[in-house]
């Protein structure tokens, strides 16, 4: 079947072509037409996700972006009057709302056809909610033109079942290899996730950040230090370099007395927190005054090290608590190459049974990839019923927890 994945849960606008095939053990999904676009640089003077202007940019930039997966996928028709009318009279319900980007929709169902597609599958939560209303309403209305189901899909799943996949060859990717249980790990700027799969659809939320995600703090840190948002690549390559020379052992002496905090790396529980390694840093900014770059090395070195003892940490308590086949590691941190590194250490020698999995290039970040392979596992497991048309109760959920079903 091919489905139409949406994604504006931050402050990525993702649209996919995808086709997808197979019994969710051995799904095979093919990527005919994906547009993404990153915010980012909008964001940077702000140091982090503004969900006002993410919602704004989403808007300005999902029908274009559909236009655009849409004619790499072969499926991008233009449309006959007629049926111009119907998509425009179809539509007249949902127009008041989110104006620019219903203008947009209605230029652009003047001109396309229903594309052959069988489903739409659109991110419903967690996420920005002002940004996940875009993309709500967007799939509603390409639904009620259209006469399409829509699939509401959490996005953490997304994430778990991209990070499950390997590629086969270009734009396939398939699930053949994911033996459960699954345990994941979500890292990215908005969410810090140990996730523990039955099946697909059975999840268990282990443990989760209790005030900033991992990613954020990464960002924040690097605000502190003076480099560019997303920060977190900064960080990496600065850290890469400071254990490079600490361990060829030619570093000036420390400029600074370094000893930042792992919180509750030693806790019972499976919560993560990062607000108090991010004020460590803070302070102790404060407290050198002016950064030279040796000290900001320094600094991004040991703040690395903390995240990752703390990560490794909880997974390891984990893994002797529960039984794990599958280890994924999924969001935007995990393309971070030593945090990578260490937790292969961790699982080689400490749980050499356990199959290892990072997200297949490009699927780490958010995507809509990820939201039409979730979407499809969906599709699968629940009855048609399940489905969304014209149901006017469909909402973004902000805060939507990872269900089972
Ligand atoms: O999944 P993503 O694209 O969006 C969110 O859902 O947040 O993740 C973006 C986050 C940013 O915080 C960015 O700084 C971080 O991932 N990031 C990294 C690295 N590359 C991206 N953090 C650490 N090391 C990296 N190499
Ligand atoms: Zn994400």
């Amino acid at each position: 079947m091919k489905i139409l994945a949406i994604e504006t849960s931050c402050d990525e606008t993702g649209i996919t072509v995808l086709e997808a095939e197979g019994t969710s053990d051995e799904a095979r999904f093919t990527v005919l037409g994906n547009a993404l676009y990153s915010q980012a640089a909008k964001h940077a003077d702000f140091g982090g996700v503004y969900p006002n202007l993410a919602k704004r940019e989403h808007a300005a930039n999902a029908v274009p972006l559909m236009v655009q997966a849409l004619k790499d996928a072969q499926l991008y028709q233009k449309t006959t009057q007629k049926q111009a009318l119907k998509h425009k009279e179809a539509l007249g319900t949902l127009l008041h709302r989110e104006q620019g980007l219903f203008e947009a929709l209605v230029d652009c169902l003047e001109n396309i056809a229903r594309p052959s597609v069988d489903a739409i599958a659109v991110t419903k939560g967690p996420g920005l909610e002002p940004a996940l209303w875009v993309g709500v309403n967007f799939a509603r209305a390409l639904s009620l033109a259209w006469d399409i189901p829509i699939i509401a899909v959490n996005h953490l799943e997304g994430h778990i079942v991209a990070s499950a996949c390997t590629t086969e060859e270009g734009e396939t990717y398939t699930l053949r290899d994911t033996t459960f249980p699954v345990l994941g790990l979500l890292i990215s700027g908005g969410h810090t996730e140990l996730i523990h799969a039955e099946a697909w659809g059975s999840y268990t939320v282990l443990g989760e950040t209790r005030d900033d995600a991992v990613g954020e703090a990464y960002d924040k840190v690097a605000r502190m230090l003076g480099l560019p948002y997303p920060g977190g690549l900064h960080i990496a390559n600065l850290a890469h370099e400071g254990r490079r020379l600490a361990h060829q052992k030619y570093g000036k002496p420390l400029a600074v007395d370094i000893d930042l905090p792992r919180p509750m790396k030693n806790t019972d529980n499976l919560d993560f927190s990062f607000s108090g390694l991010k004020t460590a840093v803070l302070y102790l900014v404060r407290k050198i005054g002016t950064l030279d770059d040796h000290a900001k090395m320094r600094i991004a070195t040991e703040f690395e090290e903390a995240v990752v003892d703390v990560l490794l940490a909880k997974v390891g308590k984990t893994m002797n608590r529960l039984p794990v086949s599958t280890f994924v590691l999924g969001g935007g941190v995990a393309a971070n190459t030593y945090i990578r590194k260490r937790l292969t250490v961790l699982l080689s020698e400490s749980f050499p049974d356990v199959r290892i999995q990072f997200p297949p290039k490009g699927l780490s970040t958010d995507n809509a990839v990820m939201i039409g392979m979730a979407g499809y596992l969906q599709y699968e497991r629940l009855t048609k019923e399940a489905f969304i048309r014209d149901d006017a109760e469909f909402a973004a959920e902000g805060r939507m927890k990872l269900r089972n079903g």
